[in-house]
């Protein structure tokens, strides 16, 4: 294997970041996707600083979950509180406060199809994953039914049930066999993809963005709909590429459920709590689906997950159906109250309207830029491509900027095939995020200046 040195570039000085990645490579999984060597000493709100004293502006929240930032004081002082009470109790075997409290927030602001609030119940886990596997164990449970439709460019995790739903990349499934079968996938139907198709306009039957269409024919004739247990799908598909649907899609898709009895699942994993504007980006299309998968941002960090279903759904459990030890800890509890708290404190309105701003900033970078070919997105979960001269998608190009970025003080992610995900914390503010976007509009020019017109 090359040396780290090889592998990742480094900003100057950057003898301290260089000791951890070396140590790092001798002692933590290849696994890992790491495409720069950004290594963290600490940080606050959306700004943090590396091990050799770097200060960088934060666009990856640490892939989406830093909701309130590194280190908001409300969620720190809430989990130093409850670290000195106790860490953990066990809620498969007895009974605390904080996951109740936490519940009925959840039961006040998620909306779940045909539910009141005191209708929800709500499971908890520790990672996006594990709201996965408990949301297909609980829709295959509660209809006896055994099929499960999901989409093409879809991120769900990694263990094996969660793994049988994802296919963004095959080198996430690539060497694993026996993934669980009872899945089929559709494509998904992003708007601005396709020139063929306006929104809410007909399909070209070229790009297959007709997705309902394409489940009653293609699907029903493979699997009777009722065998169909659910549907789940990314409101907006994030590692797939940040992918905003047609609008027409959400809607038709909740209908096709009503029709056959299917439970329609939202992972919002990424979307959710309150990234888009809205506490679940599946809002936007006035659309509430029968369970949802939360994680991530929930927490602000701490590791968290829920599943949120009506109670006619999750209800039908009995005791022993499915459990963990560490879902619900209390520390990640009071630490998602306080966050969801802080979030319905004006982030949810600020992020809508800064997510706004950085849609019309990027839209002209887009327009200066002849390499960058798509910016889609909603609040603070926007997506941005790049071609080459043909139209054709440049992952090298990519990454180059996201390198030119990092040295240039900005850490941003990769996601789809060659685009980039804006996923900041929801408490950026305008003077960082603007002094962000000024370094990601040099670096795009830079690269184009250097490598656009060789490719
Ligand atoms: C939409 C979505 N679902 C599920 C997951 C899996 O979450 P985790 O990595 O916490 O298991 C992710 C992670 O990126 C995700 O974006």
């Amino acid at each position: 294997m090359s040396s780290a040195e090889e592998r990742f570039v480094f900003r100057e000085p950057s003898v301290n970041s260089k000791n951890i990645v070396k140590r790092d490579e001798s002692t933590i999984s290849p696994s890992y996707t790491r495409s720069y060597g950004f290594t963290v000493s600490h940080g606050e709100g959306a700004e943090v600083w590396d091990v050799d004293g770097n200060r960088y502006i934060d666009f990856a929240s640490g892939i989406a979950v830093l909701s309130t930032g590194f280190s908001h004081p409300r969620v720190v002082k809430a989990v130093q509180d409850q670290v000195a009470k106790y860490m953990h109790i066990g809620g498969t075997d007895f009974f605390s406060p904080e996951p109740v409290r936490l519940a009925e927030k959840l039961q006040e602001i998620i909306p779940i199809h045909k539910a009141s609030p005191e209708e929800k119940l709500v499971f908890y886990g520790n990672s996006g994953t594990e709201s996965v596997e408990a949301a297909i164990k609980l829709a295959r449970y509660a209809t006896k039914r055994s099929h499960i439709v999901a989409f093409y460019g879809a991120f769900h995790g990694r263990s094996m049930g969660s793994l049988s739903l994802t296919a963004s990349k095959y080198t996430q499934r690539d060497g694993y066999p026996y993934i669980p079968g009872g899945v089929t996938h559709v494509p998904y139907p992003a708007r601005n993809q396709c020139e063929g198709c306006d929104d809410g306009g007909g399909c070209c039957q070229q790009c297959w963005c007709d997705a309902i269409g394409f489940i009653e024919t293609f699907v029903f004739k493979k699997v009777a709909p009722s065998d169909v247990a659910a549907i789940i799908v990314e409101p907006i598909q994030g590692e797939g590429g940040y992918l905003v649907p047609r609008d027409d899609f959400l809607p038709r898709l909740r209908k096709l459920c009503d029709q056959y009895g299917i439970l329609l699942i939202a992972d919002e994993i990424q979307s959710g709590v309150g990234r888009t504007g809205k506490w679940l980006a599946i809002e936007h299309w006035d659309v509430s689906p029968d369970i949802v998968c939360m994680a991530k941002g929930l927490a602000s960090g701490l590791p968290l997950g829920a599943v949120v279903a009506h109670s006619d759904v999750m209800g039908k459990w009995i005791p022993g159906a499915h459990a963990s030890t560490f879902g619900g800890n209390p520390v990640s509890c009071i630490a998602a109250l306080e966050t969801l708290n802080i979030i319905e404190d004006g982030l949810l309105d600020s992020v809508s309207v800064l997510g706004e701003y950085t849609y019309g900033r990027l839209t002209k970078f887009m327009g200066d830029h002849p390499s960058m070919s798509r910016v889609d997105g909603k609040g603070f979960m926007i997506g941005m491509d790049f071609v080459d001269a043909n139209g054709q998608p440049i992952p090298a190009f990519r990454d180059e900027i996201v390198n030119r970025c990092y040295l240039n003080g900005l850490l941003t992610l990769g996601c789809g095939t060659s685009g980039i995900r804006f996923a900041p914390s929801l408490v950026l503010e305008r003077e960082i995020l603007d002094e962000g976007l000024d370094i990601l509009e040099h670096c795009i020019a830079s690269v184009e200046e250097d490598l656009w017109d060789n490719e």
